[in-house]
């Protein structure tokens, strides 16, 4: 029997839809909407997609979003000033600087500019002072990706107490902060990366298994212990026929798609992993449109924080 196809973009209209009596509160008790600023800086094409992604959401769902755009050759200074003047500015609750920064801003920009981040603003999560609230398990504003996918499992009654969970990926921005996430949910979590021996056997035994490794169809059937719930986090572009007959056999979907359209989307989690897990996530309509309902949920949170508003 194929997987139960966990429905991300279902979750998050509903979860969109919840947030809207809160949007109304803070407009009434502070006199405006929630605040949300984007900072883009440069042209990253997929960057580009997500920006306008949240901040139309965030707009649709009666937030002030504004879009804040910075040269390519901008310095890390230039950065750091943008975000001391939005920190300053009171009608802004959350400020999401869009990673990745460019190449020519240096190694360590993203950690200097995600710091100058006030941490009551810090609707990305990304602040140490974020992440070491939610590694004690304190209020914290929690990295919207994790956080949409730690909500599904939970909308979906996936059990995870004294279960294995297996995230593959340590990022900061994803596999960390999930592994949080699934411990406080008392999983027992190991975290796999591209160093780690015999990952296949490992995420073998995971009852719950989360990709976030950013490489198309990296996890086959081999990885998966049948029945197990899989997230996809991937979100990967192929667009090369080498590629899309490496991956897809002729007649299938994805293989289909390409053909049809010269690209196709394709998660960290290969399609045939459908005919072994017993829930999946799509790619597109999975984690993606949680990820943004998290910008719009966090950004009202922190506005609701801001104003001393407990819910
Ligand atoms: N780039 C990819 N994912 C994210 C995210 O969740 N937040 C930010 N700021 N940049 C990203």
């Amino acid at each position: 029997m194929p997987a139960r196809r966990l429905d991300g973009t279902a979750w998050a209209e509903r979860l969109r839809h919840k947030l809207e009596p809160r949007v109304a509160a803070v407009r009434r008790h502070a006199g405006r909407p929630p605040g949300l600023a984007v900072v883009l800086a440069g042209t990253h094409p997929p960057s580009e997609i997500y920006v306008r992604n949240k901040i139309a959401t965030a707009t649709a769902h009666g937030c002030h979003a504004v879009l804040h755009r910075l040269p390519e050759t901008a310095s890390v200074d230039e950065a750091l000033v943008l975000v001391r003047q939005l920190n300053a500015d009171d009608t802004i609750d959350g400020i999401l600087v869009q990673s990745p920064l460019p190449a020519g801003m240096g190694t360590d920009a993203e950690s200097r500019v995600f710091d100058a981040v006030d941490p009551s603003k810090d609707i990305d999560g990304f602040h140490p002072v974020n992440v070491g609230r939610l590694v004690q398990k304190r209020q914290a504003l929690v990295a919207c990706t994790p956080l949409g996918c730690a909500t599904l499992l939970d909308r979906e009654e996936i059990p995870l107490r004294g279960r294995h969970a297996v995230v593959i990926g340590r990022s900061d921005i994803v596999g960390k902060p999930m592994a949080m996430l699934l411990l406080h949910r008392n999983a027992t979590v190991t975290i796999c990366h591209s160093r780690t021996v015999d990952l296949p056997a490992i995420c073998r035994t995971a009852d719950v298994l989360v990709a976030a490794i950013g490489r198309p169809g990296f996890v086959t059937p081999d990885f998966v212990k049948p029945g197990a719930t899989v997230i996809d986090v991937g979100i990967n572009r192929v667009e090369t026929p080498e590629a899309a007959g490496a991956l897809f056999a002729p007649n299938t979907p994805k293989r289909t798609q390409f053909e049809a359209k010269g690209h196709v989307l394709v998660g960290d989690v290969h399609p045939d992993v459908a005919d072994v897990a017993g829930a999946l996530t799509p790619v597109p309509g999975g984690v993606g449109p949680l990820t943004i309902a998290m910008v719009l949920a966090n950004t009202v949170t922190a506005a609701e924080w801001r104003l001393g508003l407990h819910l």
